[in-house]
Parts: C-alpha cells; sequence; structure tokens
C-alpha cells in the first residue's frame, strides 16, 4: 500500500437549482461524512471539500420558469443545502461555490493553459439556434415529437417517454422552449478535449492500476473505454457560466461539467487561503502523497473517472484521484426517486419534521447504501431501524449501564477487580469487532461497518443480559462493581465506534460520560474512564418513533406526487392506441373469469405471485408479477379476468397456465387486477 501523507476527500457538488433529497445524501455525502470523521478520529491530517455547482442548463430553465435572475435561484438553494449539509452534520472543512470570484478565475486559467498549450481541438458544426431569442439551444431547451414512439413532448436530450436518448436533429417537427418558435441551424465553434488521445493512459490508470476500486466504478469506466473514447466539447453556447477565456468567444461559456469539478480546486484553494495553518492549496492538490477520494452518485462516473482525470492529466501538475467511492441510486418507497414527480424525501423538511433525528436519517440510509446495488428506502423501514436498532439495542444498553451505575455508585466509575473468564472474553470480542470496523471502513463498506458497530452494543447488552448486576447487588457487590465499571467502559467505546456514523448521539453521549476527547486509537481500550470518574446524568439516546408519525409520513409522500401530478409536472397522455385487429382475431383469445382460491409470493421472485384459480372446470396455476402492489392474502376470494387459452409457460420453473389481467396505471405504472362487478360463476367467459 502506497504511504499517504494526507487526505482530501470531496463529494459531488451538487445543482443548485433545488433541495437535497434523501438520494443525494445516500449516495455522495453521509458516506464522504462517515469517512472524514473517521479519519479525523484517527488523527489523520484531512481536509473535506463541497460546495454548490452553480452553473449549467438546469439552472437557466428554473430561472425562466419562475421568471427570476439565474442568481436568485443560486442563491436560495446554495444557502439551503448549506444549511441542510449542517443539519445532517455533513462535516465539511469548507463548503464553497462555483460563482465565486476564485473559481471563475482559476477555472478560467485553467482552460487558458490547456489551450495555450494546444490541448483543445477546434470544431464548428451546426446547432439548433432560435432567432426569437437570439440564443443557440441546449438540448433540454428544445422539445418535439419523439422519432421513436411519438410523443409530442420528446425533450432534445431524451424521450422521457419511451426513455430513448436523442439528440436534437432526431426530434420531428422541433420548437424552442425558449420562445416557441421553430429552431433554424447555424454554425457554431467549440472547443473538445480529445479523449480518444487519452484513451491508452485511461486503461492502463484505471483498469490495470485501479483494480481495487468498487466493481460498479470500475465496470463502467471499462464500459466506457471498451466503447472508445470520443472528442468531448467543454464549452456552450449559453449567458450563464465561465465565460471561454479566448478571443471572439462572445455568448459562449465553458460547459459546466468543465468548471464544477476544477470547483473542488478553486474551493480547497479559498479554504486555505483562509486557513494558511492548514497548508497551501497546491500541496493537497499536486503533492503524490495526497490521497485524493472523490465521493459520488453514479451518473456522475464518467466524469469524475475519465474526463476530470483527463484534464489534469492534460494540465499537467496535479495528483489524480485514488478512489472515487460511488453509490448506486436510493429508491423511494419502490419508486425511482424523482424531482420532478415530486416522490422525494426532502431533508430540510425531514429536519423539520423530526427535530433532533438527523443520526436517525444518518443510520437508515447508512443501513440501506446503495454500496453495490440500487437500494430501497421505505418509511416502515426506517421506523424498525430506529425502534429495533437505535433504541432497542445501542440506547438500552447506553441506559441500563449508566441507570445502573448512577443507582449504585452515584454515578461515579467503581473500580475493576478480577476479571472472569467471560469478561475476558467479552473483552476480546470487542478488539475484535474493532478490527472488523477498520478494516470495512479503510474500504468504504460502511453498510457493513455501522452493522459492525451495532454488534458493539449487541455484545454490552448481551453482557448485561447474563452477568445480572441487578440479582448480584444483593450479594456480591465487588462483582457489580467490576460488571459497571466494564459497561461503561463499553459505552465509552460506543460513544468512538458511532461517532463516524451518528456524531450528534455520541456527542450527547460523551456529554453523559463526561469525555471530553476521543481518538480512535482508544477503541478497544477498557481503562477509558478511571475509577472514580464523575459520570453525568443519563439520558435518553434515541427515542421510539410511533405509527402515527410514519404514517404522516407517507401520506406527504403521496399528497406531493398527486399535487405535482395535478400541476401536470410530468402529466402524460396515454400510450397510443395499437393498430385495428379484425374480430376473428380477438375471438381467438379465451377470455374467463375465475376465483382466487391460493395465492402465495414465489421465493426469491421479488415481483411474482403464484395463484390457484378455479377456472370453473377444474384447478389452474397462473403466476402474475403484480406483488409490488397486492398482499397475496388480499387476493384470496377475488374474482379475476384470467386469458385461458395462453399457451402455457414456465416463469421461475413453475408452468404459469395462463395470464391474470391487471391494468397498468397510466398514471404511475402501478397495477390493478381487473375484477367483475358482481359475483359470477367460475368458469365465465368474457366477451
Ligand atoms: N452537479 C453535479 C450533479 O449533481 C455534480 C458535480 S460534481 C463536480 O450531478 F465534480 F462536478 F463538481
Ligand atoms: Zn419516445
Amino acid at each position: 500500500m502506497k504511504k499517504f501523507k494526507r487526505i482530501l476527500v470531496t463529494s459531488a457538488l451538487p445543482y443548485a437549482n433545488g433541495p437535497l433529497h434523501i438520494g443525494h445524501l445516500a449516495g455522495a455525502y453521509v458516506p464522504a461524512d462517515i469517512y472524514v470523521r473517521y479519519q479525523r478520529l484517527k488523527k489523520a491530517d484531512v481536509l473535506f471539500i463541497g460546495g454548490s455547482d452553480e452553473h449549467g442548463v438546469p439552472i437557466t430553465i428554473r430561472a425562466k420558469k419562475e421568471g427570476v435572475t439565474p442568481k436568485e435561484i443560486i442563491d436560495r438553494y446554495h444557502y439551503l443545502m448549506k444549511e441542510t449539509f449542517k443539519g445532517m452534520g455533513i462535516s465539511y472543512d469548507f463548503y464553497g461555490r462555483t460563482s465565486s470570484e476564485v473559481h471563475h478565475k482559476l477555472a478560467s486559467d485553467f482552460f487558458r493553459k490547456l489551450y495555450d498549450n494546444g490541448k483543445f481541438i477546434e470544431k464548428t458544426c451546426e446547432q439548433y439556434y432560435d432567432e426569437e431569442a437570439r440564443m443557440f439551444l441546449a438540448d433540454r431547451y428544445i422539445t418535439g415529437e419523439c422519432p421513436c414512439c411519438h410523443h409530442e413532448k420528446a425533450y432534445g436530450d431524451q424521450c422521457e417517454k419511451c426513455c430513448t436518448s436523442l439528440s436534437p436533429t432526431d426530434l420531428i417537427n422541433p420548437v424552442s422552449t425558449v420562445s416557441g418558435s421553430k429552431p433554424v441551424m447555424k454554425e457554431t465553434t467549440h472547443w473538445y478535449l480529445p479523449l480518444e488521445q487519452y484513451q491508452e493512459w485511461l486503461e492502463k490508470w484505471i483498469l490495470e492500476e485501479h483494480k481495487e476500486w468498487r466493481p460498479n466504478v470500475y465496470g463502467q469506466c471499462k464500459s466506457w473505454l471498451d466503447m472508445g473514447l470520443q472528442p468531448r466539447a467543454v464549452s456552450r453556447d449559453l449567458d450563464w457560466g465561465i465565460p471561454v477565456p479566448v478571443d471572439n468567444a462572445e455568448g459562449k461559456v465553458l460547459y459546466v461539467w468543465f468548471d464544477a469539478p476544477i470547483g473542488y480546486i478553486s474551493n480547497t484553494k479559498e479554504f486555505c487561503d483562509q486557513n494558511p495553518e492548514r497548508g497551501s492549496w497546491e500541496t493537497w492538490w499536486k503533492e503524490p502523497d495526497t490521497r485524493i477520494v472523490h465521493f459520488i452518485g453514479k451518473d456522475n462516473i464518467v466524469f469524475h473517472c475519465i474526463v476530470f482525470p483527463a484534464m489534469l492529466k492534460a494540465e499537467g501538475t496535479f495528483t489524480l484521484p485514488d478512489n472515487v467511492p460511488s453509490n448506486e441510486f436510493l429508491n423511494l418507497e419502490d419508486d425511482k426517486i424523482s424531482t420532478s414527480r415530486n416522490w422525494a424525501v426532502w431533508v430540510d423538511e425531514y429536519l423539520e419534521d423530526f427535530p433532533g433525528k438527523a443520526d436517525v436519517m444518518r443510520y437508515v440510509l447508512t443501513a440501506n447504501a446503495p454500496e453495490t446495488k440500487d437500494n430501497n428506502f421505505t418509511w416502515k423501514n426506517f421506523q424498525a431501524h430506529n425502534n429495533n436498532e437505535l433504541v432497542a439495542i445501542f440506547g438500552n444498553f447506553v441506559n441500563r449501564a449508566l441507570v445502573l451505575t448512577d443507582k449504585y455508585f452515584g454515578g461515579i466509575v467503581p473500580p475493576c477487580g478480577e476479571l472472569t473468564d467471560y469478561d475476558r472474553n467479552t473483552l476480546k470480542e470487542f478488539d475484535e469487532v474493532k478490527q472488523q470496523l477498520e478494516s470495512l471502513l479503510d474500504n468504504f463498506k460502511f453498510r457493513d461497518a455501522q452493522k459492525e458497530a451495532m454488534n458493539l452494543a449487541r455484545i454490552g447488552n448481551k453482557y448485561l443480559a447474563d452477568t445480572e448486576p441487578w440479582k448480584l447487588a444483593k450479594t456480591d457487590m465487588k462483582r457489580v462493581e467490576t460488571i459497571l465499571n466494564l459497561s461503561v467502559q463499553m459505552v465509552a467505546n460506543l460513544s468512538i465506534a458511532f461517532e463516524p456514523f451518528l456524531p450528534f448521539s455520541c456527542e450527547k453521549l460523551r456529554k453523559m460520560i463526561a469525555l471530553e476527547e476521543v481518538r480512535w486509537e482508544d477503541l478497544g481500550s477498557f481503562d477509558l474512564m478511571e475509577a472514580g470518574h464523575k459520570l453525568c446524568k443519563p439520558e435518553l439516546l434515541f427515542e421510539k418513533i410511533e405509527d402515527d408519525a410514519i404514517e404522516a409520513q407517507i401520506q406527504k409522500l403521496f399528497k406531493q406526487k398527486k399535487e405535482a401530478a395535478e400541476n401536470g409536472a410530468e402529466s402524460q397522455p396515454a400510450n397510443p392506441i395499437k393498430p385495428d385487429i379484425e374480430f376473428p382475431e380477438f375471438e381467438k383469445m379465451d377470455l374467463r373469469i375465475g376465483t382466487v382460491l391460493e395465492c402465495t409470493k414465489v421465493p426469491k421472485a421479488d415481483k411474482l405471485l403464484q395463484f390457484r384459480i378455479d377456472d370453473g372446470l377444474g384447478c389452474r396455476t397462473i403466476v402474475s408479477g403484480i406483488a409490488d402492489w397486492y398482499k397475496p392474502e388480499d387476493l384470496v376470494g377475488k374474482q379475476v379476468c384470467f386469458i385461458a387459452n395462453l399457451a402455457p409457460r414456465k416463469i421461475r420453473g413453475i408452468e404459469s397456465q395462463g395470464m391474470i389481467l391487471s391494468a397498468s396505471d397510466a398514471a404511475d405504472g402501478s397495477y390493478a387486477v381487473i375484477t367483475v362487478q358482481r359475483a359470477v360463476k367460475p368458469g365465465s367467459e368474457v366477451c
């Protein structure tokens, strides 16, 4: 392993065009913060840099929509996000913004250096131009008919209906969303970074020298590299951003993905200018013994692993990232988080609805961290993690240990007598978990690491349950002293082990046990507090979350979504009608009504339900992919409509004899089983 002197941690600069939701937190912010807090506990020289990404088209679109300037938008969201991060305990050393002067200058100089050294190629091509608004149109500013599904409102970069990715020239009857006029083709010149020239170098650097990167990151890089890299434009025709610093480039700005990652550097510079004792920004960015780690979400992988490193390489004096731990996506109640459909838990609202509970959200997001695959957040699961783990395990152990010490020893840590074998085993278990925890944190496996921390609390709970000091208190006070000494030491250990994950609770806990500074090194030590050390009054660390608070959040989600749909945020027309068929074709289909006799989940297939149906002649098995929307027991006894003469098919090894019909709700893609208005005899034909 390479030896590093200092660690520079960054987390993706969020766009300042809306509030943060829990998907953001789970993707790049909570993991980065866990890592940084862990390094701080280890007394590493670590710097945590973040900031708002304040350029790019979405910000200008939002401003236009609201009839305000982009500056108003970025100010609003920059401060909101900064506050939200603080509320969640995301402990940046510096949170900057890309509209700052320092950043504009640094990004501009960076571009200019590459330009002067001939690192760009200049290309002229035709692009859509709005003559009325007098501007070139970004892809998102053009709508038109999708060439694939003929949806009328496809965007210049993607059809949201059929998900095909498009380029603006693919659209039939393109329209500018700025003025509503028909755009024309016009020549424009841009600068491109010829990524293909870095292909070989990137292949070696990533595929050979960074095999330790997470499989999802490594895999995505490999597939980009396998496809062959192409030149990437680094400028845009736009009036919001950093002007391209060359002559005759009026109306052109740096592409947001060119300037934003440079924001990591300029924010470091601003920090170092204000805190010279932490070294110069150049030490952080140019010394080879700095370990640079970028925390990001999966949609950012190509920019951080391929484009930005190529930029740094082209510049020539910068250190490259050592790792880029990227998470997959977090879903919400089994559905993709979507800003436009308002299907999201907004973090600023969470902090208002659950004051003092930032740690609970941190805990749950880490417990469900989408580290290797997409994962799911549900409010029920949130409640379960809080009540069954934070309250029932961690909180309970701490409370029992402290209350007993208070009761028997007036809150003074008793002396530790002779240890039994059982005591020694427990101490050993603590020591082992510490090593586990460390290796997991070093390898960015935060979900498993947090589990190990909770295991420590489990060990503590078990220790108290097994030794039963409240019984011994009548007969053997000496033994009680030892048990509670060890228990309180365990509590102190927990305040270290959980510190990266639950910083607010650990601070509170350390106040209760009057422990000032802790270091990672001390984890596993059982003389963190000497006999005679005075503890403070114990309080509850966590509190139970009741059903009604959870129900209210679920209701709120659906209300939000309904309102967004009513405001036409993304209300889509129903699917177009398929080509006509003749009556005999319809008649070939044998549609029947049957009664559900049994319904069960198909093991290991989340989406499938297996039915036994009375079809009037006998009994048949049908498998249907509607498990997300129905509990099996709710369907038993119902009459459903099915295709009786569909050739049998094997689904997950089960022969499905027909197909149960459901409506696929055009609003949200959920399924509703088709039933009859009144009970009919099983086997009745549908005609
Ligand atoms: N704003 C981008 C996003 O939210 C992330 C930018 S990261 C940086 O997806 F490297 F460019 F800063
Ligand atoms: Zn389409």
